[in-house]
């Protein structure tokens, strides 16, 4: 069993440790010690997980333990990542069981896939990238570092996304395109051109109605 804790005690966290439970289900695999988290968390919540807020996140620096980052943001997770680096740390990449992943799909180190996701054929799939519950991956793709499919995102076959891009609840790529380094796709956007890096898209057909900085999601 490898000693594992997660980084996040938000809403998105604390799904992790459901999926750290699943995966300790069919194989024990992770000790989970608790969780890390600069805010404090609802004690309740967590006391209703049965699981233990360790203190902040720089006390991974001392923790002899593989981690997950149970944060949305990609920006976060990136920061994280690169300071859990420094320390020494290396990410666990978690694979929920009731998750579908085909042949030939590379995950990186920090890669979560969450339950009823879908990951077909020919995929790679960076660094610390979250595909959550039920989002979808269609052959061929290629996904840059710390991206995040949110819940129920579909991406067609042959779409390559860059490092940091989140694609919002919902929304659906059709094949083939490309979206550049650290833009948002909204929930329920239909893309079907190729999108620029660091602009916000939203709508059917989406269109990049913002920079990231001046938006809400920057
Ligand atoms: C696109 C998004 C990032 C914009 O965030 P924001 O910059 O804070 O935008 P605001 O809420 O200030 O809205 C600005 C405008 O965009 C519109 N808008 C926001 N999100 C939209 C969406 N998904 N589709 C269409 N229009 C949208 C708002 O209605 C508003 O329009 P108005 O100016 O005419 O009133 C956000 O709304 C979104 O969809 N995020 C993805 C959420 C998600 O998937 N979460 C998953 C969590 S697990």
């Amino acid at each position: 069993m490898k000693e594992l804790v997660v980084v996040g005690a938000g809403g998105h966290g604390r799904e992790l440790l459901d999926v750290v439970d699943a995966v300790n289900a069919v194989q024990p695999s992770y000790r989970l010690l608790g969780v890390l988290d600069d805010a404090m968390p609802d004690p309740d919540l967590l006391a209703a997980c049965r699981v233990r807020h360790l203190g902040p996140v720089r006390l991974l620096a001392e923790l002899d333990t593989e981690y997950v980052v149970g944060i949305g943001s990609p920006k976060a997770r990136k920061t994280i990542d690169l300071a859990a680096t420094e320390w020494g740390r290396r990410p666990a990449t978690l694979v929920h069981p009731h998750a579908v992943v085909g042949r030939n799909v590379t995950l990186g180190p920090g890669a979560v896939i969450c339950a009823l996701a879908s990951v077909t054929t020919n995929v790679r799939i960076g660094r610390h990238v979250h595909i959550n519950v039920a989002a979808t991956v269609a052959h061929d793709c290629r996904l840059g570092d710390y991206v995040t499919l949110a819940p129920g995102a579909r991406l067609s076959g042959g779409i390559t996304i860059g490092d940091q891009v989140t694609v919002g609840t919902g929304a659906v790529v059709i094949q083939g395109l490309r979206i550049g380094v650290g833009t948002v796709v909204g929930a329920g956007a239909v893309v079907v051109r190729d999108l620029p890096a660091e602009v916000v898209a939203v709508g059917v057909p989406a269109r990049p109605r913002l920079p990231v900085q001046q938006s809400g999601a920057g």
